[in-house]
C-alpha cells in the first residue's frame, strides 16, 4: 500500500486518527472547563499511565477543548534536568501577557506579573525573564516556595478572573518533581481551589505521581481527579487499528485484526506501530494472515530499535541486571525482595539503583515493597534481548554480560 497513505503514526503525542476508548476522560475535563467557566471551583486532574498509553495525547486533546472554552492555556513537558519552579515562572509570564493582550484587566494582570517578578527575584539563580515592573513588596517573595508559589497562583488566578478569561496550565512529565515542588504545587492548586479562582492544571506521568503527591500532601487526593490510563480495552483497542485503515480503504479483517490486538495487548503506542507495519505489509487492501504476521515481525523489529533501544541505552550495567532480574520474575509487580534474591543481593543493597530506574522513568514503585517496569512489554524485550544467540546483535542492545 502507498506509504503516504499510511494512516498510522506511531510517535509522541501524535494526535491519533481515532481517539479509541478516551471518552470518559475527555469527557470529565470538558466538564471541569465548563464548571470553571460558570465560576465554580476547579478540581485538578491527574493522568498516570505507563509510557506510550496516550496521556499526551489526551493533554493535546484537552488544550483544544480548552481553547474552545476560551480558556487562555499552556502545556509544559518537564524534563528530568528542570527547575520546575523556572519552567513555570516563565509559563506564568506566557499566560499573564496573554489574558492582557486579550482582556482589559490591566491592572490585576500588572499585579500579577509584579508578583511573578518577586517570585522570580526570590529564586536563587533564577531566570533572567522579561518583566518591566516592579515586585510586588510582601507577595511571593518570602523565600519559601510553598507560601510564593501560592501567592503566584493567586494573583495568577485573581487576574484571569478580573479579565473572565480562565487559565489551564498543563503540566507533562510530572513524576520529574521534585518533593517539594510537587508539594508547592498541590498547595497552589489547593489555596486557587478554595478561592474559587478559574485557574485550572492538569498533570501527567508516570504512574507513580499518584503516590508521589498523596506523599507530598495527604489532602492530594480529595484536590486531584486522578485518572489512570491504561491500555485500551479489546473493542477500543480494535477501532483503533481497523477504523483509521478503513478511512483509506484498507479491510482489517478480525483475524488480521486479533493478531495485532494480541501482539500489543491494546497498548496504543504499539498498536499504531502494528497498524503502521500492516499497511506498509499489505499488498492489497485486505491484508493477509501472513502479512499480519509479516507485520508483527516489523512492529517488534521497529520497537526494538527504538521504543525500547533508547530506554535501555539510559540504565547503567547493574541498572539493567536489575530490570532483568525483575522481568524474569513476570511481567506484573514484584516484591522487591525477591528482585534482590535473583541478584543474590540483600534488599537495601538494590535501592540505589530502584531509585535511579525510577528517576530515569524505567519502573515504579505501585505499592509499598513492589516494583514493576513503565514501559509496557519492557520484560519481553529484554528476553528476547538475552535469549538472541547472535552476539553481535545482543551486543547491539546490551553490552555486557549477563
Ligand atoms: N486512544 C488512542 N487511540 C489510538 N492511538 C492512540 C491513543 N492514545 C495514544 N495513541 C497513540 O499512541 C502513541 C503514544 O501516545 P502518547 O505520546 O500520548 O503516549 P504517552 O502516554 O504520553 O507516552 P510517554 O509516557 O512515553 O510520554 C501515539 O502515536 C498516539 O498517536
Ligand atoms: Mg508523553
Amino acid at each position: 500500500m502507498d506509504p503516504a497513505r499510511n494512516p498510522f503514526s506511531p510517535g509522541a503525542g501524535t494526535k491519533p486518527r481515532v481517539l479509541a476508548g478516551r471518552d470518559e476522560d475527555i469527557k470529565t475535563a470538558e466538564s471541569l472547563a465548563r464548571r470553571v467557566s460558570l465560576g465554580n471551583s476547579p478540581r485538578s486532574i491527574m493522568y498516570y499511565g505507563l509510557r506510550g498509553v496516550g496521556k499526551n495525547v489526551i493533554l493535546n486533546e484537552l488544550e483544544e477543548i480548552y481553547a474552545d472554552h476560551d480558556y487562555v492555556s499552556r502545556y509544559v513537558e518537564v524534563a528530568e534536568t528542570d527547575d520546575f519552579t523556572v519552567v513555570l515562572s516563565k509559563l506564568v509570564r506566557k499566560l499573564l501577557l496573554e489574558v492582557s493582550r486579550k482582556a482589559q484587566a490591566v491592572e490585576l494582570v500588572k499585579k500579577g506579573l509584579r508578583a511573578l517578578k518577586s517570585f522570580v527575584v526570590s529564586i536563587p539563580e533564577g531566570p533572567d525573564l522579561k518583566l518591566d515592573v516592579e515586585p510586588l513588596l510582601g507577595v511571593a517573595d518570602s523565600g519559601d516556595l510553598q507560601d510564593d508559589l501560592v501567592d503566584l497562583f493567586v494573583t495568577t488566578g485573581e487576574a484571569a478572573e478580573g479579565a473572565g478569561i480562565p487559565i489551564a496550565l498543563f503540566i507533562d512529565e510530572a513524576q520529574y518533581l521534585e518533593e517539594d515542588d510537587f508539594s508547592a504545587l498541590i498547595a497552589s492548586c489547593h489555596r486557587v481551589s478554595q478561592l474559587g479562582l478559574p485557574l485550572v492544571v492538569v498533570c501527567a506521568g508516570l504512574p507513580q505521581i499518584a503516590g508521589l503527591a498523596g506523599e507530598a500532601k495527604s489532602y492530594a487526593e480529595r484536590l486531584f481527579d486522578f485518572r489512570p490510563v491504561d491500555s485500551l480495552k479489546p473493542k477500543d483497542a480494535k477501532r483503533a487499528l481497523v477504523e483509521p485503515a478503513a478511512e483509506e480503504g484498507m479491510t482489517i479483517d478480525d483475524e488480521v485484526a486479533q493478531i495485532g490486538l494480541d501482539a500489543t495487548d491494546g497498548y496504543p503506542y504499539f498498536i499504531q506501530e502494528y497498524g503502521m507495519a500492516l499497511w506498509n505489509e499489505a499488498s492489497s487492501e485486505q491484508p493477509t494472515l501472513s502479512e499480519a504476521e509479516a507485520a508483527k515481525e516489523e512492529m517488534t523489529r521497529s520497537l526494538d530499535s527504538s521504543f525500547f533501544k533508547v530506554r535501555i541505552d539510559r540504565a547503567t550495567t547493574f541498572e539493567r541486571k536489575f530490570m532483568r532480574a525483575l522481568g524474569s520474575l513476570g511481567s506484573g509487580p514484584q516484591d522487591i525482595s525477591e528482585v534482590a534474591d535473583v541478584l543474590d543481593r540483600e534488599t537495601s543493597s538494590i535501592y540505589p539503583a530502584r531509585a535511579q530506574l525510577i528517576h530515569k522513568g524505567l519502573v515504579y514503585s505501585p505499592d509499598h515493597g513492589k516494583i514493576a517496569f513503565a514501559v509496557p512489554h519492557f520484560d519481553k524485550f529484554l528476553d528476547r534481548c538475552y535469549s538472541n544467540q547472535d552476539e553481535t546483535q545482543r551486543d547491539f542492545f546490551i553490552n555486557d554480560d549477563i
